[in-house]
């Protein structure tokens, strides 16, 4: 489904090129749970971004699906993105303003869908994380872990095929983060494609498979052995 071939990505730092991705190649099968470990700052979210259509690699190929998407221009990339993507982040990312139903909504808006799918979907999506007691309530008054299943419901509201998580549990207690791991569980057994980032050995045991980074470059599997 997915597959990254010597991706590489370097920022400007005045005349100096910084590397962050150095020659990073990965597949990743339709259906797998898989996690990303690796040190704060070895190039994570970087990566994420890039899997996710969010930015683009200064060098290599991503093909989804068999196509290469680095060649597609920034409307596809986004149209790509909203149809199969959905993204759940560390520090939720909803809008403080908006309900819980609202945020759910959101993509939804984006996708041109009517009032009443909208409501319908995204009640549809609440209900699957437990939430549908709080479609009213706004962020602040939700619990972090409640906060955090939103963002997952937001996410699933398009019936994306393929998840991606920017250590979704970093923020949460233990027992939220167990309620949040359950659910990447359960979508993983839906036949999602889940791709799970952190730093937590333990978090990462609910994977499948877990892919390691370290300064930039993924270890083989060798180096991985000793982890
Ligand atoms: N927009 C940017 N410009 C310059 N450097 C960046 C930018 N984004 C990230 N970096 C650098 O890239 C490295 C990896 O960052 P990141 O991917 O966020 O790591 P992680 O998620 O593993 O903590 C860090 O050294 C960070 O400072
Ligand atoms: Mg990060």
């Amino acid at each position: 489904m997915i597959s990254l071939n010597n991706i590489s990505k370097s920022y400007k730092l005045g005349k100096e090129e910084v590397p962050i991705l150095k020659n990073i190649s990965l597949s990743i099968k339709e259906g797998e749970f898989v996690a990303i470990m690796g040190p704060s700052g070895s190039g994570k979210s970087t990566l994420m971004n890039i899997l996710g259509c969010l930015d683009r690699p200064s060098t290599g190929h991503y093909l989804l699906d068999g196509q290469d998407l680095l060649t597609r221009k920034d409307g596809l990339l986004a149209d790509i993105r909203n149809r199969s993507i959905g993204f759940v982040f560390q520090q939720f990312h909803l809008l403080p303003r908006q309900t819980a139903l609202q945020n759910v909504e959101l993509p939804l808006v984006y996708a041109k869908a009517k009032k009443q799918e909208r409501r319908e979907r995204a009640l549809d999506a609440l209900k699957k994380v437990g939430l549908e007691d709080r479609v009213r309530f706004k962020p602040t008054q939700l619990s972090g872990g409640q906060k955090q299943r939103v963002a997952i419901a937001r996410a699933l509201v398009t019936n994306p095929r393929f998840i991606l998580a920017d250590e979704p549990t970093g923020a949460l207690d233990s027992r939220s983060s167990e309620q949040v791991l359950e659910l990447f569980s359960s979508l993983h057994q839906e036949g999602k494609t889940v791709v799970m980032i952190t730093h937590d050995h333990d978090v990462a045991k609910k994977a499948e498979r877990t892919i390691f980074i370290r300064d930039g470059e993924l270890l083989t599997e060798e180096e991985t052995s000793h982890v």
